[in-house]
């Protein structure tokens, strides 16, 4: 069943602003990531979505597909962020099989609720591992095909006749800019991530990169927020109390942000953070 367009993008961006741009993304079959993938695939992109599931990754790559004929869309399963081989022969598949990488995002994540007592050492180190790890993996296979895209594009803020490209997201959390209980080991993991883009938008602004992260708020519909055992309804009342939007977040309205920062809108701005959440964190992440 397609998914509505209003759905996953607002009514404000002109269509075939990504022509002949291809967008490589882990974790693509997720929930918040496939619609970014959507997104942009909505506006004249191709994309290579990765992931563990075969199975779920290649129905994510096909659905995304639908949003427009004539698109697109491959995705390589039994691909783990944790393996740097695995990940390099997945851009460099992606790069040949589509022309090569304009932009990246880093979705791929792991969490679950848990005390510091009752993490092993395993516990902590895997979701170090795959959403730490996974990032930088993620980067280095990426960067090599995104500085020959930034070669290509002016990234100057004004109208480039050919686009733009050369930027690349990460997808982080924002319970570490307040603490949180039991998720210490996220927290852990998802500062590494600000900090690897933050590195990045240092290292390669020379080069036309940007890099920016995303932090997404609670999310009505995700998995994160299932995993955040966010269901009954006085959790969600208390929960939606805590943020001074009063609601929590459409994942359109993450969309919309990773269109704006892939956008000649966004080329100014580079080792940023957008904390799309309703202000929740400004009220000390109480929910
Ligand atoms: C304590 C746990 C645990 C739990 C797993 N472990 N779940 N410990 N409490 N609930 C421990 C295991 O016992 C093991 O340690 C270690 O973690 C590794 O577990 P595995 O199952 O072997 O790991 P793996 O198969 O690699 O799976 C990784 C995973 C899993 C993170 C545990 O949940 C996963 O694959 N998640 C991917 C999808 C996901 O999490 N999406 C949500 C993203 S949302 P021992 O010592 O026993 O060996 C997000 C942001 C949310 O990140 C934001 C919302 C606002």
């Amino acid at each position: 069943m397609p998914v509505p367009r209003e759905q996953f993008l607002s009514p404000v961006w002109r269509d075939g602003i990504f022509t002949n741009k291809v967008l490589f993304c882990t974790g693509g079959a997720g929930t918040i990531c496939s619609m970014q993938v959507r997104a942009f695939v909505a506006l004249g992109g191709n994309a290579c979505i990765i992931g563990r599931n075969v199975e779920k990754t290649e129905k994510g790559a096909q659905d995304i597909a639908t949003v427009r004929p004539g698109s697109k869309v491959i995705g390589l399963g039994n691909v783990d962020v944790r393996d740097p081989a695995a990940l390099k022969a997945a851009a460099d598949r992606c790069a040949k099989e589509l022309g090569g990488i304009d932009f990246a995002i880093a979705g791929a994540a792991g969490n679950f609720l848990a005390p510091i007592a009752q993490l092993s050492a395993n516990a902590f180190k895997t979701v170090m591992d795959i959403d730490a790890m996974g990032s930088f993996n993620t980067a280095k296979a990426c960067l090599p095909h995104l500085v020959e895209s930034a070669k290509k594009h002016t990234n100057t803020g004004g109208a480039s006749p050919t686009g733009t490209g050369g930027r690349m997201i990460f997808v982080s959390a924002s319970f570490h800019y307040v603490g949180k209980p039991m998720q210490g080991h996220v927290m852990a993991a998802k500062a590494a991530v600000d900090q690897i883009s933050n590195s990045i938008a240092i290292e390669y602004g020379p080069y036309g990169i940007t890099s920016n992260v995303i932090t997404p708020g609670p999310i009505a519909g995700t998995e994160g927020m299932e995993r955040l055992g966010r269901s009954d309804p006085e959790s969600v009342r208390l929960s939606k109390k805590a943020i001074p939007l009063g609601r929590w977040g459409e994942v359109k309205e993450i969309a919309d942000a990773t269109v704006y920062l892939f956008s000649e809108a966004g080329s100014y701005m580079t080792g940023a953070t957008m904390v799309i959440d309703g202000g929740q964190w400004r009220t000390s992440g109480a929910s």
